[in-house]
């Protein structure tokens, strides 16, 4: 076999003068990570930039599109592979062979289909032309009556983890990045937005539009929206997109966005991606956000009417650093991402709301963590690992609260540890000095221990053990919200003789005294459910999160005028987060006929991530 020159990866190194927006190319001499889920082989040659068209057919529900890659070679390099899924290859070209014979390897179930390219050092672009399959999973096309204002198909896509392979032949690891310029052609009466500058803000006159993303991104940052959507302003470089019928109620309910981006600066140092803009989508879409940059894609389950839900904004900007910014280099270092934006979600919101209020998320995810190390250490120890081994398995195993609860709770040790002053100096000078680079687990933990903490602090926070062993470490931080007091109270007072009568209480409560009120009171008879129903109404809950909070003990306890609203809910509601312990709920209570009857009919409103869920949970191995 010939031998191959490792490529010096290029890493994007940000300049350093933080009023400058771009990037710059410089050489280093760290190579590309070894990443489990992409067949590409970026040591040996890489793609660098993108110049994509997309022809967008409602009627077809298929895209077609030529992607034009810039790549960069090794020395010897004889061929560029990229990862493709579901994708129709119909020709490759490139910039010295014309059209070239192209390989498509042996499918796998999880990672697709490598696409090998024959190349020559003299290679610089390769052009493929394709066309993906109206079953793409990265791609949700709604019906108008899949839509709020139920007049205009939509199309959404959800690239991260690895299904930007679905919609783009393209080197879909997270360790990759490339900066991509778009044109989009689709129906006169539809606006698309992309994860790029240049959104729309207005429909032209042919349904013809450009982007352009000038910082390099990673492909599972790919994204675009294409429906009946209107633009409104909130600050000078912050704005919201949704239906016409919901973009106000949503420019209101993100009204502190902006406060929101100057308490992240204050912290972290400067938002390098010039605007921020949300999109709230149908209720399909399956996750509560998205942290695609420069437009979160949003579910509308966080529109309360009260701002009550809007750490979920927090979170997708804190991504803005942590992950887009400094990025996990393969999906077993997810963690990074996640529980560093948990962590920097709860400064946020402390900043903007006070420490009382961001104590209550903090025993959310406090609460939620116990829970999910307890079934884990059962079913699958090594799954409560920060560092978690994703080998032959789908990285979206890797989605759950360990990731995003245990980390938080492994950096605010951190922080309790070596006080605020140390612990913020040291991450706004990690942000700077890795942004647009990639993370490792192993590097993370290399820099803690030599750039922050003394021999005697990573002892005491016992580093190894929190990163690569099982379970809850012992030193966990324990939140204790001053506002759960009174509702942990009234919780038992209802609970010992039904003599909750907090009505004066109540008043100041927001969704998350609400919340946590449900959860305390826990199991329930139907008759104690109809009680608290009969005075405070969660059955008509607006709340989405209050209201998937209800659905759990009267499910259980078989309270059956949730039933219809249970039906409702899961029919129009696609996010994962609320459909797996709603349907499990059913399941564990002896419903599971009646969950596979909603199931059936709420099934065409999910996308592909939630299906393949829920098709686990309810038509998996036997439970
Ligand atoms: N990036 C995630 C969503 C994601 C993770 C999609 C992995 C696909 C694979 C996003 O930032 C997220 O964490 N969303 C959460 C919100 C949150 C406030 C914890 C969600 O959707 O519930
Ligand atoms: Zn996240």
């Amino acid at each position: 076999m010939k031998k191959i020159a490792i490529l010096a990866a290029t890493a994007l190194v940000a300049c350093q003068s933080p009023s400058d927006e771009n990037t710059s190319n410089e050489e280093t001499t760290m190579k590309y990570a070894e990443d489990i889920h992409s067949f590409s082989r970026p040591n040996e040659a890489v793609v660098k930039h993108l110049d994509i068209a997309l022809d967008v057919d409602f009627d077809t529900e298929i895209i077609t599109g030529v992607a034009n890659w810039t790549i960069e070679s090794a020395e010897g390099a004889t061929e560029i592979v990229f990862d493709t899924d579901q994708l129709n290859i119909e020709e490759v070209s490139t910039n010295d062979g014309g059209v070239v014979e192209f390989t498509l390897g042996e499918e796998d179930e999880v990672l697709g289909i490598p696409l090998q390219v024959p190349i020559t050092s003299e290679t610089k672009n390769v052009t493929i032309k394709y066309s993906t399959d109206p079953g793409a999973k990265a791609l949700q096309w709604l019906e108008p009556s899949q839509t709020s204002a139920k007049t205009h198909p939509f199309l959404l896509t959800q690239s991260q983890a690895i299904l930007a392979r679905t919609w783009i032949p393209c080197q879909d690891g997270p360790g990759i990045r490339f900066t991509y310029n778009a044109d989009v052609k689709t129906r006169a009466d539809l606006m698309p937005v992309m994860s790029a500058g240049g959104n729309p803000t207005e429909l032209s006159a042919d349904g013809s539009y450009s982007f352009e993303m000038p910082q390099a991104i990673p492909s599972y940052l790919m994204a675009l929206a294409i429906g009946n959507i209107e633009f409104r302003a909130i600050g000078e470089n912050t704005g919201v997109y949704a239906e016409p019928n919901v973009v106000d109620t949503a420019a209101w309910e993100f009204g502190d966005i902006d406060a929101m981006i100057t308490a992240a600066e204050e912290l972290y140092g400067p938002y390098r991606w010039g605007r921020y803009d949300i999109i709230v989508l149908p209720a399909s879409f399956p996750f509560g956000g998205m942290e695609n940059p420069r437009i979160t894609f949003a579910t509308p389950t966080i529109l309360a009417g009260d701002r009550s839900l809007v750490s979920l904004v927090a979170h997708e900007l804190a991504h803005s650093w942590s992950g887009n910014l400094v990025t996990n280099a393969t999906w077993n270092d997810f963690w990074l991402n996640e529980g560093f934006t948990v962590y920097f979600e709860q400064r946020i919101m402390e900043a903007v709301y006070g420490r009382e209020y961001s104590e209550m998320l903090a025993s959310h995810s406090h609460e939620g963590l116990i829970d999910q190390v307890n079934e884990f250490m059962e079913e699958a120890p090594n799954d409560t690992k920060l560092a978690i081994d994703l080998t032959d398995r789908n990285p979206d195993d890797g989605v759950t609260t360990i990731a995003y609860d245990k980390g938080y709770h492994f950096l605010r040790l951190v922080e309790e540890t070596v006080g605020r002053e140390r612990f913020d100096a040291f991450l706004k000078n990690y942000f700077e000095t890795h942004a647009f680079q990639v993370m490792t687990t192993e590097r993370f933990v290399d820099l803690l221990t030599t750039d922050l903490l003394t021999e005697e602090e990573a002892g005491q926070i016992n580093v190894q053990d929190w990163i690569y062993g099982t379970g809850l470490p012992e030193n966990a931080p324990e939140p204790n919200p001053a506002r759960f007091v009174a509702v942990d109270q009234a919780a038992e007072a209802f609970l010992a003789d039904g003599s909750f009568e907090p009505r004066d209480v109540t008043n100041e409560w927001s969704s998350h005294e609400w919340m946590r009120f449900i959860g305390k009171v826990g199991n329930i008879t139907s008759e104690q459910a109809a009680q608290l129903d009969a005075q405070y109404h969660f059955s008509q809950s607006t709340n989405s999160e209050v209201l998937a909070a209800w659905f759990q003990p009267t499910i259980r306890s078989g309270y059956e005028p949730v039933n219809p609203v249970v039906e409702d809910f899961l029919i129009n509601v696609g996010r994962r987060k609320f459909l797996t312990p709603t349907y499990k709920a059913m399941i564990e209570s002896g419903k599971k006929e009646w969950a596979v009857e909603v199931y059936e009919k709420a099934r065409p409103n999910y996308h592909a991530v939630a299906r393949e869920t829920m098709d686990d949970l309810l038509h998996g191995e036997e439970q």
